[in-house]
């Protein structure tokens, strides 16, 4: 600090009365703790915690797009800027040509990795994007353990199993291997997510975005387009839906998990030690996407949720069109891992024409629109609702399905749907709305008032 600085420092502190500078060197304090605490540790997770509850709640009383359509600062081909890296296992290596079939169906002819759990064999097919662009495969936990990332944990149970099912694929054994495979899936799939990124890091052209997704889930280019043409990938950027408790938010893996090549670089060039550690941490780790979260804060890059509301962790049937969310467009669906599941994703989103909004998939499903919802409001042998979880609000003794809509219509910002079971006298409210489901007995039905309200406040180009 230089002379004048510390007269006025000094003249400042000449002017505080004694509260006020107990006050001041309390802040500081706190401040200084702040800044010390580990990037990992739970003060800082505290308050980022705190801070991401208070813009969650900020975005979800003031749900705002228009940003979306002005310029993007950083325009991207999704095509050329994304690379994708897709996760499957033995137990669902059937999904692929499936899932590669989609992307391409939505013209989505990005640099494709598949990471599998087990020995790539001459026998397994080459796959293909439908324009013909090949996609790279790679037995991730066999180039792992090969490098020697693993070291001192051979004789680990999880890395036996993945021996196991190795042995038995080189061996053919098609039954064994099968069963191997859809038992341990879920274990390897925690040791896939810090190697593919390296992987990917090491062996794509460089990219200025990496998304990472299941072989049951489906992105929707548009979207990817739309959003990070708006974020620098030279900075540090990890996206995704967050799950988990304030000590350790990550992103749920099966919605889509989006890192910028910065965020690469920063962990694979720059803290080689911190992926080290990690690798050796994975055959313990239940839940791969958590791991990488963990291990990402230790470089002070944080899942930042700001744009949670364009992720979705369900198929199609199962989304919840949230109130707080119409307007923005989706990122894509998961749960796809029935055959006919995905191929009729792949040709509902075929050739998209623009923006795929939240509020759209109803139309696109082709189930009533709100105002048919105004018309005719209450629809018998139906739910709206879906599961339920807290966010669902149950009232009790309600005598008549008339009588729920009434209350679903009074909360008129909150309730988006309600469903009556007539049987236990009870109307369950939810701040979102599924397509429909079939329920024999319930009468149910969507705020159409609330919907319309929102979607005619869209700026999208709709
Ligand atoms: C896939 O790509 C390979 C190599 O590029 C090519 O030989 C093969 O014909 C392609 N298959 C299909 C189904 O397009
Ligand atoms: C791609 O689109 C075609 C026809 O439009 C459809 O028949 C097919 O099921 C789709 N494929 C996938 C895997 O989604």
């Amino acid at each position: 600090m230089g002379l004048v600085g510390r007269h006025e420092l000094r003249s400042l502190s000449a002017h505080l009365s004694r509260w006020q500078k107990i006050a001041l060197g309390f802040a500081i304090s706190l401040f200084l703790i702040y800044a010390t605490a580990p990037y990992d540790g739970s003060l800082r997770a505290f308050f980022r915690f705190q801070h991401s509850v208070a813009q969650n709640y900020y975005q979800g009383q003031h749900p705002s797009d228009g940003w979306l359509y002005r310029r993007q600062r950083y325009p991207l081909d999704a095509d050329k800027d994304i690379g994708l890296i897709i996760k499957t296992g033995y137990g669902t290596k059937h999904r692929m040509p499936l899932a590669l079939r989609a992307l391409s169906n939505e013209s989505f002819f990005a640099d494709v990795l598949v990471v599998q759990d087990f020995p790539v064999i001459p026998e397994q097919k080459q796959y293909n994007l439908t324009n013909g662009k090949a996609v790279d495969i790679v037995d991730i936990l066999g180039w792992n353990l090969k490098r020697g990332a693993l070291k001192g944990r051979e004789h680990l149970e999880r890395i036996y199993k993945y021996k196991n099912l190795a042995d038995a694929v080189e061996a053919e054994e098609w039954v064994l291997s099968e069963g191997l495979g859809k038992a341990i899936g879920w274990e390897l799939d925690a040791m896939k997510f810090l190697p593919a990124l390296e992987y990917a890091w090491n062996t794509l052209p460089k990219k200025k975005w990496y998304v990472m997704l299941d072989d049951d889930t489906y992105v929707i280019k548009n979207t990817l387009s739309l959003l990070l043409g708006h974020l620098n990938f030279g900075q540090p950027h990890y996206l995704g839906n967050p799950v988990g408790d304030y000590k350790g938010r990550f992103p749920h893996g099966g919605s889509s998990v989006i890192l910028s090549g910065a965020t690469l670089r920063n962990l694979f060039e720059w803290h080689p030690e911190i992926v080290a550690e990690a690798n050796l941490e994975s055959p313990f780790a239940i839940w791969g996407d958590k791991l990488l979260s963990t291990t990402l804060m230790k470089v002070a890059i944080y899942l930042d949720e700001t744009y949670r509301r364009f992720f979705n962790g369900e198929h199609p049937w199962m989304t919840r069109l949230w109130a707080d969310r119409l307007c923005l467009p989706i990122m894509g669906f998961h749960g796809l891992g029935e055959r006919q599941i995905m191929e009729q994703v792949g040709e509902v989103f075929k050739d998209p024409k623009g923006p795929v909004l939240w509020s759209s998939v109803a139309k696109i499903y082709g189930v009533p629109d709100y105002q048919k919802f105004i018309d005719v409001p209450i629809r018998p042998n139906m739910n709206y609702v879906g599961r339920l979880d807290e966010q669902v609000t149950m009232v009790e003794n309600v005598a008549r399905a008339e009588d729920c809509f009434d209350i679903c219509d009074g909360h008129s910002t909150v309730c988006m749907a309600w469903v009556y079971d007539p049987a236990i006298k009870r109307c369950d409210l939810a701040p979102w709305a599924i397509l429909g489901d079939l329920a024999d007995g319930r009468f149910s039905g969507v705020n159409g008032k609330l919907g319309k309200r929102l979607v005619e406040r869209c700026h999208g180009p709709s």
